[in-house]
């Protein structure tokens, strides 16, 4: 398994979903890990991280608030001393027609899913930096790279954190830092608990591997790029989407 001893990570939206197992599996395998959400929300994992044995604090903060995420970054830094890892998972949809898309669903989702992105890496870059070794991983969406009708908003701010990744991973590949997106399919989470049992068969009809994705199969792969045999793998976007893009 992979070995994530000594390494601090900092995951966003960690309370439920992809970011409660990223949590769990990086404290798997070693990891100290701030979990990040709002108010208590991150209680839960943090006391199934600590009763199996691991290293967790609850962070509170709402990610569309820079200082309340830099002040859960700061928190972080203070209780553990480092952040090797950041995970910014957290995101939402708010789907609509784009004829009928309000202003405000439009800035939601990229103030969540993107904007967010970039006011939570750049408050851990310099401690990484300064200690040239980092890894960023954002956690996009297949639909950032395929489009979907009703998610123009989404698919904006998945697609834009490809972009934003790219753009970064020249910036400090140099200095021990990899920067990449872990980009999911359909994954059971409450995000697509409300498809309906007929919708969800004509979904996994249209993924090769017949199925949709577990939190755990996202997990897996965050795990990997986290670990130092990723070291040469940055600006990428892996695909976790049992094939139905290619
Ligand atoms: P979820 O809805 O179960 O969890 C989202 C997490 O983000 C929750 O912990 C929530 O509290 C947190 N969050 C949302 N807004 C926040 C805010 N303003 N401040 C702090 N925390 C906030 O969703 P899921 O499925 O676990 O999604 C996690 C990530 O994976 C999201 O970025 C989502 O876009 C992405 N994703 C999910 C897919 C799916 O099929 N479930 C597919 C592709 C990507």
């Amino acid at each position: 398994m992979t070995d994530l001893r000594d390494r601090v990570a900092f995951v966003t939206g960690a309370s439920r979903g992809i970011g409660r197992a990223v949590a769990m599996r990086l404290a798997a395998a070693g990891a100290s890990v701030g979990a990040c959400a709002r108010e208590e929300h991150a209680r839960g994992v943090v006391d199934e991280i600590v009763a199996a044995g691991g290293r967790a604090e609850a962070l509170s903060a709402d990610v569309t608030s820079p200082d309340s995420l830099k002040a859960a970054v700061r928190t972080a830094l203070d209780r553990f001393g480092r952040i090797d890892i950041l995970v910014n998972n957290a995101g939402i949809a708010r789907d609509q027609l784009l004829m009928r898309m309000k202003a405000e669903e439009w800035d939601a989702v990229i103030a969540t899913n993107l904007t967010a992105a970039f006011t939570c890496t750049q408050a851990v870059l310099r401690p990484m930096l300064r200690q040239r070794w980092g890894r960023v991983i954002s956690v996009g969406s297949v639909v950032g790279q395929s489009g979907n009708p009703g998610q123009a908003n989404y698919a904006a701010s998945k697609a834009g954190l490809i972009g934003f990744s790219k753009a970064l991973a020249h910036e400090v590949a140099a200095r021990g830092i990899t920067v990449n997106v872990v980009a999911p399919g359909f994954i059971e989470t409450d995000m697509t608990a409300a498809i309906g049992d007929g919708a969800r068969e004509v979904l996994a009809a249209r993924i090769p591997a017949g199925r949709l994705g577990r939190p755990e199969d996202v997990a897996g792969a965050v795990c990997y790029l986290a670990a130092d045999e990723a070291s040469y793998i940055t600006g990428q976007v892996i695909g976790v989407n049992g094939g139905m893009y290619m």
